[in-house]
């Protein structure tokens, strides 16, 4: 089956009332990344940190998914396989019915050790990570998130269905974070890409990616029914 591999930021959720980081209201013009997103934030003032993840938590918790995340997950039931690797901690694309979804940078959904990340903890309803809230080996337990400065430890695998990709779709993220951004470089040359987002056109210059402005939860559902009433994944991609 035709691979469509969708590479997703935090635009794809903003219409679901989840902050973006670098848009003028987004997170980062509200906090500095280096006292809530860093190792050495946790260090310096952990309840400072857990207080801004418990927050995010409780957005994620009141948002829905929406069109743009439904359409994709529409697009599986057509024909082709559909692998969403999201930079995103939230879990609408779950939620909206994705079933093969990666997450580059954690889950906001879990807590995990702070000496051993694989050491990880579902978190439930209305839980928070408190001081005091310990892993099986009584080491503090922190956000299930990649900070700056991290290793991103699933990178490699997302290397490995970019390289599998007969269409890429990027959608809401501004590639301004790596390794993320350097995904698109995984992806076979004769690959189609496009670009879903208001600024897909200073995005995508330079690149022969395929620049398409505006809003996911508007542009992700037509384009997904055009490509279904087409049958465009049916046909060979560019190139082979
Ligand atoms: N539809 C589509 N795209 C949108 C929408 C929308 N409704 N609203 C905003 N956007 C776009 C913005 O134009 C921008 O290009 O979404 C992008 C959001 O960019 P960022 O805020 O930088 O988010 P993202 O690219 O996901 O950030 C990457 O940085 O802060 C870290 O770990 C964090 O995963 C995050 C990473």
């Amino acid at each position: 089956m035709p691979h469509v591999v969708v590479l997703t930021g935090a635009g794809i959720s903003a219409e679901s009332g989840i902050s973006t980081f670098r848009d003028n209201n987004g997170l980062w013009a509200s906090h500095r990344l280096e006292d809530v997103a860093t190792p050495e934030a946790w260090e310096r003032d952990p309840e400072g940190v857990l207080a801004f993840y418990n927050e995010r938590r409780r957005e994620v918790r009141r948002a829905q998914p929406n069109a743009a995340h439904e359409a994709l997950a529409r697009l599986e039931q057509h024909n082709c396989r559909v692998s969403i690797v999201t930079q995103n901690i939230d879990d609408l694309h779950e939620r909206a019915g994705s079933r093969d979804v990666l997450h580059l940078h954690g889950d906001i959904g879990k807590a995990r050790s702070s000496v051993d990340p694989r050491l990880l903890y579902r978190l439930r309803g209305e839980e928070t990570i408190e001081i005091g809230h310990m892993c099986d080996h009584n080491y503090q337990l922190r956000p299930h998130v990649v900070w700056f400065g991290e290793q991103v430890l699933l990178y490699d695998t997302a290397c490995h269905i970019m390289a599998d990709a007969d269409w890429v779709l990027v959608i809401g993220t501004s590639l301004s974070v790596m390794p993320a951004a350097a995904l698109l470089d995984e992806a076979p040359a004769h690959v189609t890409r496009m670009v879903i987002d208001p600024d897909a056109v200073a995005l995508a210059r330079g690149t022969d990616a395929i620049p398409m402005a505006g809003k996911a939860s508007e542009i992700v559902p037509e384009l997904v029914e055009h490509f279904i009433a087409h049958r465009v994944f049916e046909q060979p991609a560019r190139g082979q």
